[in-house]
């Protein structure tokens, strides 16, 4: 009972911590400037974790690799996976601790879409502090050479959904395509400041352990490309088509570029894998079963990764 009490302060507590990040931008341009000089004078003075200029220092390179996925089809396979396995919670999100092939590991169930993703992410990485982050799971194609059981690396990720539209007068109708991409606030430490980025890098040493593990997976081919992220799930095939055009997009999901943008506020490595569990693009319904694909192959990249560093 109390146990549950200052999980959930803790939690409240991270959620505030969290928006208050959030805000910050909120302040004008002479306030902000003020308050981080005042910020980092003290934090150089007092605290040395602030020296890599984020403003909350939880990257440990000791620390666990963190491997998420929104539902339990994407999350079990390695839950089982793990020995010495502690089950937990981070705020609501069920997460697993233990050790694969003896590195430290935590798989969490973020559970679906963007706000749930970054709720759960920023709780984790609170908590556990750690090396590296991969979002992964199933999606949908946007790409028309790409199918079921496919599998996307993402060396980038964006927000599908953060888009301005051109203005047009009552009466003119609506044009889906009249749009330019926005992109998502996330905290870039040498700015000292939220920038706004239509697109996520992923970061190089995980990308690379992504490509040495290529060849254990002979489900389907694995690509390099873009993964966008909203709350959004399309079945129209010009809209999808439209959206490959305008971003470049292999496929769609609702969490990666949310944990890419939580991630780079950190200053934590990431990368998001995503296999194709359905496209619409070539009438392929929904297969469950790639979500237990996708996770074997992601386990093989987190060994490399944690094998390697
Ligand atoms: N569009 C959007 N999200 C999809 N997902 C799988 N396929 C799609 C799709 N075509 C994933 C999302 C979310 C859940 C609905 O499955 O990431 O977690």
């Amino acid at each position: 009972m109390k146990k549950t009490l200052v999980a959930c302060l803790l939690s409240v507590s991270m959620v505030f911590s969290v928006s208050s990040l959030a805000f910050a931008e909120e302040t004008t341009e002479a306030e902000t400037t003020e308050t981080a000089e005042t910020e980092t004078t003290e934090a150089a003075e007092t605290d040395d974790s602030k020296t890599t200029g984020y403003l909350t220092d939880c990257f440990d390179p000791d620390g666990p690799i963190l491997l998420e996925g929104a539902m339990e089809m994407e999350t079990s396979y390695m839950m089982n996976a793990l020995e010495n396995a502690e089950e937990s919670y981070v705020g609501p999100f069920y997460c697993v601790s233990g050790t694969y092939k003896d590195f430290p590991v935590v798989v969490l169930r973020t559970e679906q879409g963007e706000a749930n993703a970054a709720a759960s992410t920023a709780l984790a990485i609170e908590k556990f502090h750690p090396c590296a982050v991969i979002n992964q799971g199933t999606s949908g194609g946007h790409d028309p050479e790409l199918h079921t059981g496919d599998i996307v690396i993402g060396k980038t990720t964006e927000a599908g959904n953060a888009w301005k539209s051109t203005p047009s007068a009552e009466g003119e109708g609506v044009d889906y395509k009249a749009i330019e991409m926005q992109g998502v606030y996330s905290y870039d430490a040498s700015a000292g400041e939220f920038t706004q980025k239509t697109s996520y890098p992923c970061d190089e040493s995980l990308l690379k352990a992504a490509q040495e593990v290529k060849d254990t997976y002979t489900d389907g081919q694995i690509v390099e490309g873009v993964i966008s992220t909203s709350d959004e799930w399309n079945n129209q095939a010009d809209r999808m088509l439209f959206l490959h055009e305008l971003t470049g997009s292999s496929c769609e999901e609702m969490e990666s570029n949310i944990a890419a943008q939580i991630c780079t506020s950190y200053g934590i490595p990431f990368i998001a894998i995503r296999i194709l569990s359905n496209t619409g693009l070539h009438d392929e319904e929904f297969d469950p079963g790639t979500g237990e694909d996708c996770q074997k192959y992601v386990l093989n990249v987190a060994e490399k990764y944690m094998t390697s560093k």
